[in-house]
């Protein structure tokens, strides 16, 4: 019987890569960089599953000229590179990878608050730079965790996780999001408008998907809102915070700190004006990056895309409605 058609956009970690190589025949691009779309779409054409990451753009031409495509799995919670309507319309299931990176994600989130509140990366590099001469009274003050307010953005699994993470600091959590989440009202985290979070956050971390309502949410405005010594998290999406706004906003000590695992663009150019701040931390979209989540996440993507392949339900799909259509 002759093996499935598969490309996989990156070497992914072994365990999900083997699995794959049982059942298929698999074309893997070997490079650092994405494939270009070009090729993405040149081999999607002769592919009858796909294995994606974030940085491929799979988009509604792709699909049309994919007429074998039987699956696209991507390795990832979020699928804003993908065109889930045009999968949709053209019946093709989308896997995703929800729930394994949930806790290593908050963990990262906490990380990178407690960094940018006690200027982590600022101290390290003075210490380089062979500034350290003596302690100093007054060196590299930053902001007290435990007892300050955190605000989340997005009361989903990953801001629940960072809740329950910021309970250990006796913190106290308002979130905003569409309604109640009756785990986090467990926690004794309080729903709130929007602006009241902003107004009232010491730390604001971000955990909403890309979408439409979402993009340029931390606008001039809501950054207006915040308080001069907040700091401003996002392991979330880019594009979830205008970065121009940002830079405004950290330049003038409008807002204190900025922690950044995801930008806009990404990579972030490397003359971006934020990369010239001391106050704005900024690492590469390395929030799901533990050893034991990235490969439970690649056997994820594995068991979805084989079951794709076998035209079995997905296991986590990201557009269940293709199979109301069936
Ligand atoms: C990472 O950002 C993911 O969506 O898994």
């Amino acid at each position: 019987m002759t093996q499935p058609n598969v490309f996989v956009t990156r070497r992914i970690p072994d365990q999900g890569l083997a699995m794959i190589r049982q059942a298929c025949a698999v074309t893997i691009w070997e490079d650092e960089l994405p494939p270009p779309y070009n090729v993405l779409r040149a081999e999607a054409a002769r592919a009858d599953g796909l294995l994606t990451l974030l940085s491929d753009r799979v988009d509604a031409p792709l699909l049309a000229a994919a007429p074998r495509l039987k699956v696209i799995s991507q390795m990832a919670v979020g699928f804003d590179n993908i065109d889930l309507a045009a999968a949709t319309a053209r019946g093709i299931p989308v896997g995703h990878t929800p729930g394994v990176l949930t806790e290593t994600t908050a963990d990262f989130a906490f990380a990178l608050l407690m960094a940018a509140a006690r200027r982590v990366s600022e101290a390290e590099r003075f210490v380089r730079a062979g500034h350290w001469r003596t302690w100093g009274p007054t060196l590299l003050m930053g902001q007290d965790v435990h007892g300050a307010t955190l605000g989340i953005i997005g009361m989903g699994r990953i801001g629940l996780a960072v809740a329950r993470r910021a309970q250990g600091f006796a913190m106290r959590v308002l979130y905003h999001d569409r309604a109640e989440n009756p785990d986090a009202k467990a926690l004794g985290a309080e729903l709130c408008p929007l602006d009241d979070l902003l107004a009232q956050a010491d730390f604001v971390s971000l955990h909403t998907p890309l979408t439409p309502e979402t993009q340029g949410l931390m606008d001039a405005r809501a950054l207006a809102l915040m308080k001069p010594t907040a700091v401003l998290i996002n392991t979330a999406r880019g594009p979830i915070v205008d970065h121009r706004a940002l830079y405004e906003a950290l330049v003038s000590a409008r807002i204190a700190y900025a922690a950044l695992d995801v930008t806009d663009p990404e990579p972030i150019p490397p003359d971006s004006p934020l990369l010239a701040l001391d106050n704005c931390l900024i690492v590469p979209h390395i929030a799901s990056s533990s050893i034991a989540t990235r490969t439970r996440m690649a056997v994820m993507a594995a068991e979805n895309l084989l079951a794709g392949l076998r035209g079995e339900r997905l296991p986590h799909c990201a557009n269940p409605q293709v199979y109301g259509r069936r």
